[in-house]
């Protein structure tokens, strides 16, 4: 494994690889990397000759509210852990290697972007979707790897892909769960054991939800309302939104006919999860 710094050394690794005739696979990250970001590279490791980890805290997804300079950066350990999953290349870029003096040029997408996370998180999107353009350019990538965690941010990339013809399929992978149902995440190292307890709330309403749709209930208002008063059941937790809506386009529906999906974001404590389920039979 090779863990480089440069977009120049990216490059010519990955050039090399191509040469040799392997597949590319592409995981992006911002490391604390944890079961979750290598069931990601897992896949990738079974379906590509060659895989390209990225770690870099995007600074241009954090908006003034979120805590940057907080985010964990762990790159010995991570390195190590990317070792231990056979990863080819580690691109951990500096800030000023991706932005550096008068970078202006950013990659917008509308629709799916606007509403939920985008809508509570103004210009997020805007960075993630920017530094992962960036990043495909970098690595040209066949495949990339997102998690249906991130439900929002794999539909917006996915979009992007599709309306700019970037030439890769987005591999969209399972949300990986603690074994009492938590989705993991670099944040439920805050919560506290009261707090992480009362999190569990939300993979339970996930679940209460997807039994009640198996049942028949087609109903957005019924099914929103069973998770609703589940999750205000406990420990005074601050919903963000509880929203049931179309898998594709994120709009809101009444009454389920396609595929769609419950997402979620609450804040516990000062702790802010998110977590989401797909609504439909053959998921
Ligand atoms: P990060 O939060 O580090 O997540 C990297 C990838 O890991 C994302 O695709 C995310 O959905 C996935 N992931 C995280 N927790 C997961 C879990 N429990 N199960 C499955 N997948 C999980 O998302 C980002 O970084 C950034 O926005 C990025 C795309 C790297 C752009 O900066």
């Amino acid at each position: 494994m090779k863990l480089v710094h440069t977009i120049k050394e990216t490059r010519d690794e990955i050039t090399q690889a191509r040469r040799e005739g392997k597949i590319i696979g592409f995981v992006p990250t911002m490391g604390a990397l944890h079961e979750g970001h290598l069931t990601l590279v897992k896949r990738a490791r079974e379906e590509c000759g060659f895989v390209v980890v990225s770690i870099f805290v995007n600074p241009t997804q954090f908006g003034p509210s979120d805590d940057l300079d907080n985010y964990p950066r762990t790159l010995e350990s991570d390195a190590h852990k990317c070792e231990q999953a056979v990863v080819d290349l580690i691109f951990a870029p500096s800030p000023a290697e991706m932005y550096p003096r008068g970078f202006d040029t950013w990659v917008e997408v509308n629709g799916p972007a606007e509403m939920l996370e985008g809508a509570l998180r103004p210009g997020h999107f805007r960075g993630a979707t920017s530094v992962c353009a960036k990043l495909f350019n970098i690595t040209n990538p066949d495949f990339t790897y997102f998690g249906k965690k991130d439900y929002q941010q794999l539909t917006v990339i996915r979009k992007m892909v599709r309306d700019l013809n970037l030439p890769m399929t987005v591999v969209p992978v399972d949300t990986v769960r603690e074994r009492d149902g938590l989705a993991i995440s670099s944040r439920n190292v805050y919560l506290s054991s009261v707090e992480r307890n009362a999190a569990l709330v939300l993979s339970r309403a996930l679940k209460d939800v997807k039994a009640v749709f198996d049942s028949g209930e087609r109903r957005v208002l019924t099914l929103k309302r069973i998770a609703e008063s589940m999750i205000a059941a406990e420990l005074m937790p601050r919903i963000d939104y509880v929203e049931i809506v179309d898998a594709e386009t994120l709009t809101p529906i009444d009454e389920i006919e396609r595929p769609a999906v419950l997402l979620l974001a609450v804040k516990i404590g000062s702790t802010r999860l998110i977590d989401n389920i797909e609504l439909w039979r053959e998921i």
